[in-house]
């Protein structure tokens, strides 16, 4: 079974409960401050979570893209990946432990689905703490379902509890399920520290709200958020222990292979450089298909550039020639290049945003790539040089190869790393911080998986955006249209469409026409309904239909009509005063205004 045929049994079956079978959102979150990409089904979905009712109705079910840098240093084993697809099925506030479990038991085990074998089958389930009692309700379900005790294994909150970490809202115990996958007999007994165990589904039940202080509140509406990743899945039932094995992987290692001339799998180095290769080129290719960020130094972009770099690191690794010859480059068939088309090429029918930004994907990778090649041997030069003087690797060292050499950080860490130093990271992150080159730590805190923190803050800001939405068009002309959109709770970020630089009256115009639709107190309304009658009442947005059938309309008076997931105030007079700190180009033809309310 490919891949495509597991995630088309995926939503099958769901879709056969009675599930609505909704589009993968975008791998950038926007209106999201708390994490720079979507690392898991549940990201878009956090309004529903909360309560919002969901356009497609109480059971969902999506494969969406998914990106989680905290995984990064995983990269490199068989099965962690930066970049993965996640299969789900949702529900919210409908079914709960029982019909979950015993669907994912189904769906694994029996024929018509994917059929695995019962007897390699293991779960781990919530074993209880302080906060909330030892899971036996799902435990209960697993035995009625013929799982033998010595393949449950009851784990702690740090194995089996699903949440943001340290951040508050709904969270609860999952249940786990893992796959004896190599071609050996299962052990009778689970031991969820023998790596062979791979896991391959997350049920997680949503059933307490975490508070600020730490306490847990059970939550008025349960939901069962799951998460099967679909590489693994598809490593499992190709009856391989390798996730770079399966069709989704091995062009691009086949590849490496003749453009190293080593095989995959011939030393522990060669398979490490291979797969982060792999992994990394993969996850920017569908970045850079957002069509929304460039490599850079800030935020996503730099996320998107450290990857690059380290597969280019990587490329050198392999002893593929990355140099930079006088006169001209020589790259070796532009390797990065070949690799980003080989990965468009895998997914050219199933996600047509790849194809349709083959261009600029391409382009991006490979100027990346050439930039990083101008500097990268004198940038391992003078590393080597201050480690054989030294023997040690300051802050101040990894600050000068970030800006004389462009080396992440991250990359003078893991060169270190091999070399058996270790580096003291908070001091290299603050000598970053310093600099103000980075704001490392609010980047890093974005990194983590968790749930969007939609604080009273980032729901007045978020209307303010609708708001200024629309005054643009009113002043500045229809065509000033939403490139993109970013909040945190202390600043709104607009990027929209204009040829010209707003004048500084246009800009109070803009400023004065938001705060007096503030002040005239209108209320927000939100109603559903199809694509169709969305476009057909001059709602802005993305037409392509991102929820299935239905979608949210968010409507302020005659002044704002917008596709949109939520949440927003109840009345824009709950916004305060709004004001412009600053109005900038960040692309031809591309503005950008970043504003406050106070
Ligand atoms: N949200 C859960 C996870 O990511 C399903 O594992």
């Amino acid at each position: 079974m490919n891949h495509k045929e597991i995630a088309q049994k995926f939503l099958d079956f769901f879709k056969s409960k009675g599930h609505t079978i909704i589009p993968s959102a975008s791998l950038i979150p926007e209106n999201d401050p708390t994490v720079l990409f979507t690392t898991a089904g549940m990201h878009p979905l956090v309004p529903f979570l909360l309560g919002q009712p969901h356009p497609g109705g109480k059971r969902l079910v999506d494969n969406q893209k998914s990106l989680r840098t905290d995984d990064i240093e995983e990269v490199g084993d068989a099965v962690h990946h930066t970049f993965f697809f996640m299969l789900g099925n949702w529900s919210l506030g409908d079914y709960f432990k029982k019909e979950a479990i015993e669907w994912s038991h189904e769906f694994l085990t029996d024929k018509k689905w994917l059929g695995l074998d019962k007897k390699r089958i293991a779960v781990s389930c919530f074993a209880g703490d302080k906060d909330a009692p030892k899971d036996e309700e799902a435990a209960s379900v697993w035995r009625k379902l013929g799982i033998p005790e010595s393949r449950i294994a009851f784990l702690p909150k740090k194995d089996n509890w699903w949440g943001p970490a340290g951040a508050t809202g709904p969270c609860g115990p999952d249940t786990e399920m893992f796959y004896w996958s190599p071609n050996t007999p299962a052990p009778e007994k689970f031991d969820s520290k023998d790596k062979r165990w791979v896991e391959i589904w997350n049920d997680v039940f949503m059933q307490y709200s975490k508070n600020q202080d730490a306490t847990f509140t059970p939550l008025k509406q349960k939901n069962v958020d799951t998460g099967m990743g679909l590489e693994r899945a598809c490593a499992v039932l190709q009856g391989f222990d390798d996730n770079y094995k399966t069709e989704l992987f091995a062009p691009i290692i086949a590849k490496l292979e003749h453009l190293s001339n080593k095989k995959y799998g011939s030393s522990p180095a060669v398979t490490l450089s291979m797969r982060i290769i792999a992994d990394h080129v993969r996850a920017s290719v569908f970045v850079l298909a957002e069509n929304k960020v460039t490599p850079s130094n800030v935020e996503q972009g730099y996320v998107l550039r450290r990857l690059l770099r380290r597969s280019v690191r990587h490329l050198r690794e392999l002893g593929i020639n990355i140099s930079v010859e006088a006169g001209g480059v020589s790259v070796q068939k532009g390797c990065m290049k070949g690799l980003a088309e080989i990965v468009i090429d895998i997914y050219r029918n199933e996600c047509p945003e790849l194809e349709k930004n083959r261009g600029f994907i391409i382009n991006e990778i490979n100027s990346e790539q050439f930039k990083f090649m101008q500097t990268i041997e004198h940038g391992i030069a003078k590393f080597e040089q201050i480690l054989s003087e030294k023997k040690a690797i300051s802050a101040t060292d990894a600050f000068l190869l970030y800006q004389s050499f462009g080396f992440p950080l991250e990359m003078t860490a893991e060169l270190a790393k091999e070399r058996g130093i270790t580096v003291d990271k908070q001091e290299f992150e603050k000598e970053f911080e310093k600099h103000q080159e980075l704001s490392r730590k609010g980047a890093e805190q974005k990194f983590k998986s968790g749930l969007a923190d939609h604080s009273e803050k980032t729901i007045k800001l978020h209307t303010a955006t609708h708001l200024l939405h629309a005054a643009l068009r009113k002043i500045v002309g229809p065509n000033a249209t939403q490139k993109g959109s970013n909040i945190t709770p202390e600043r709104l970020r607009f990027d929209f469409n204009s040829p010209e630089k707003l004048t500084p009256e246009q800009l109070k115009q803009v400023e004065a026409l938001v705060n007096e639709v503030i002040s005239q107190g209108i209320e927000v309304q939100r109603e559903e309904m199809t694509m169709d009658q969305a476009k057909k009442a001059g709602a802005l947005g993305l037409f392509e239909s991102k929820y299935g059938e239905k979608v949210s309309v968010y409507t302020i008076g005659t002044f704002s009509k917008e596709i949109c997931t939520g949440p927003h105030v109840k009345n824009t007079r709950e916004i305060g005063k709004f004001r412009i700190q600053k109005e900038e180009s960040i692309a031809a033809g591309v503005r950008r205004i970043k504003a406050v309310i106070e």
